[in-house]
C-alpha cells in the first residue's frame, strides 16, 4: 500500500513536472520527448488529484537514442509512469557530456527534486551531478555509476560481475580441448560498468587461460597478465584500451576486422569471442560470420536486444544476458519516490565509486541461449511472440518422428528394484 501510494506521489510529481515544461516556456533541449495524453485505459483509482504534501519532481536523462538498450528503459520507464495516464519528458544526451550537462540544468531550472541519470561519461557526469546537489536535487546514477564525485545518492543497477561472470561461463562451458582461440572486446572506458563485466569476465576466464584452455588472440596486455588473477583498475584500463568497442557498432566491426586480418591461419577456426553486449556482438558477429578460415564461432553479449534475440533464434549470435530492464525502472521509481518524500531508498549493498560508498539496489540477471530464449523472453512477457521469426522451431519442444528407416533395440539394466530411487 505505501509503495502505491508513493507510486502515486511520484506520478503527481512528474504531471507537475510536466505541466512546468509545457506551460512555463522553460527550455527543453531537442531531445526533449513529450508523449501523449492520458491513456484512456488508465485505471480511474490512480488518477487522483495531487496531494497537497507532494511538491517534488523527478527529471531523467539517458545516455544516447542510437542503443536499442536504452530505448528498451525509456519504453520502460513511459510504460511504467504512463499507465496513470500523466505525460512525461525523458532527455537523452546522444553519447555527449557537454549535452548531458545542459540536459540537467534544464532540468534543474524545471525544479525537480530528483535526477534520475545514466552517465554518457561516468566521471565527467560528476559535474552534472554536483551542480544538481548543489542545487538540491537528489542524484540517483541508474545502471551507470557516476564517479569521482560524493554528489550521487543512490544507485540502481544490475549485477554487473555476474554479466561479466555469466558471458565467460558461456564460453568455458561450451570449450573442449586446449589452445582455443579467444578474442576479447569491451565496453567503454568511460563507462565504469566496462571495468566490472570485464572484471567479472576475468574472474571466469583467466584460470581457463592459465590452465591452456584458451589463449587470448588480440590483447598483448591480457597475456602478459594471463597468470595475474585479480587485477588492479590500471591493468584493466590497459587491456580495455587495446579492445574497447567504445560501445560503438562501427568501432567493434572495424576492430574485429582489423584483429582477423592480423591473425594467422591458427588463431582463427572454431573461436571464442567475448562480446561485452549485443550491439557491439552482433557487429563482432558479422564479421566473424565471413572469413573463411574461422570454421565456427560462439559469441556473447548482453541486454536481450530484440534485435540479438533474433540473432540467437537464427544461431548468428550464441548468447546474451538479459538484464529485466522492468525490475531496474521500479527500483528507481521506487528510490525517487522515497527520496521525494524524505525516506531513504531501500538499499542491499553499496558501490564504491572512488570517493564514497553509493548505497545501491541490485536486479539479477539471466544468461539467454537457444534453450530458454522462449520461456526467459517471451513466455515472461518481456517480448511478444510476433516479433521474431522461427521461434516454432526452437521453443515448440516438438520431438520429431522417427524416421523410417531408423530400427534398432534399446537394453537398460538398473542396479536394484529394492532402492526407490531406481524405481
Ligand atoms: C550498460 C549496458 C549497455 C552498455 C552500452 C552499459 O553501461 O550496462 O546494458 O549495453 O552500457 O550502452
Amino acid at each position: 500500500m505505501k509503495n502505491a501510494r508513493l507510486f502515486l506521489l511520484l506520478i503527481i510529481a512528474l504531471a507537475m513536472m510536466a505541466l512546468v515544461a509545457c506551460g512555463g516556456g522553460t527550455t527543453t533541449t531537442e531531445e526533449a520527448v513529450a508523449t501523449e495524453a492520458p491513456a484512456e485505459e488508465a485505471p480511474a483509482e490512480e488518477v487522483e488529484a495531487p496531494a497537497e504534501e507532494v511538491s517534488g519532481k523527478v527529471g531523467i536523462v539517458l545516455p544516447t537514442r542510437d542503443e536499442p538498450r536504452w530505448v528498451q528503459d525509456e519504453t520502460r520507464f513511459r510504460e511504467a509512469l504512463e499507465a496513470a495516464g500523466y505525460e512525461v519528458e525523458i532527455l537523452f544526451s546522444q553519447g555527449d557530456s557537454a549535452r548531458e550537462r545542459s540536459n540537467v540544468e534544464d532540468l534543474i531550472t524545471q525544479g525537480v527534486q530528483v535526477l534520475i541519470i545514466t552517465p554518457h561519461d561516468g566521471t565527467a557526469a560528476a559535474a552534472a551531478a554536483e551542480a544538481a546537489r548543489d542545487a538540491g536535487v537528489s542524484v540517483i546514477s541508474y545502471d551507470r555509476l557516476i564517479r569521482d564525485t560524493d554528489a550521487v545518492d543512490y544507485y540502481v543497477t544490475f549485477d554487473s560481475i555476474a554479466v561479466g561472470a555469466q558471458q565467460a561461463q558461456f564460453l568455458v562451458d561450451n570449450a573442449e580441448g586446449e589452445g582455443n582461440p579467444l578474442y576479447l572486446y569491451a565496453g567503454a572506458a568511460t563507462d565504469n560498468n566496462a571495468f566490472i563485466f570485464f572484471e567479472g569476465a576475468w574472474g571466469v576466464l583467466q584460470p581457463k587461460i592459465a590452465d591452456g584452455t584458451f589463449r587470448i588472440v588480440n590483447s598483448s596486455e591480457a597475456v602478459a597478465l594471463q597468470d595475474t588473477a585479480e587485477l588492479t583498475r590500471e591493468q584493466m584500463a590497459g587491456i580495455i584500451d587495446q579492445v574497447t568497442t567504445n560501445w560503438d557498432f562501427n568501432t567493434a566491426r572495424n576492430l574485429a576486422e582489423a584483429n582477423l586480418t592480423s591473425a594467422p591461419a591458427e588463431d582463427k577456426g572454431d573461436v571464442f569471442i567475448l562480446a561485452p553486449n549485443d550491439g557491439t556482438a552482433r557487429a563482432i558477429a558479422d564479421v566473424f560470420a565471413t572469413d573463411t578460415d574461422v570454421t565456427s564461432f560462439l559469441v556473447t553479449g548482453q541486454d536481450a536486444e530484440q534485435a540479438s534475440v533474433q540473432y540467437i533464434i537464427d544461431g548468428r549470435q550464441s548468447m546474451t544476458v538479459f538484464k529485466d530492464v522492468r525490475t531496474l525502472v521500479d527500483d528507481a521509481i521506487a528510490a525517487a519516490t522515497a527520496l521525494l518524500v524524505g525516506e531513504a531508498p531501500n538499499a542491499t549493498g553499496s558501490y564504491n565509486n572512488g570517493v564514497v560508498d553509493v548505497p545501491a539496489i541490485q536486479s539479477p540477471v539471466v544468461t539467454v541461449d537457444q534453450s530458454n530464449v522462449v520461456e526467459a523472453l517471451i513466455d515472461s512477457g518481456y517480448y511478444s511472440a510476433d516479433l521474431f521469426t522461427g521461434l516454432d522451431a526452437l521453443g515448440s519442444g516438438e520431438t520429431e518422428a522417427p524416421a523410417a528407416e531408423l530400427s534398432g533395440k534399446v537394453g537398460i539394466v538398473l542396479p536394484t528394484r529394492d532402492e526407490p530411487r531406481w524405481v
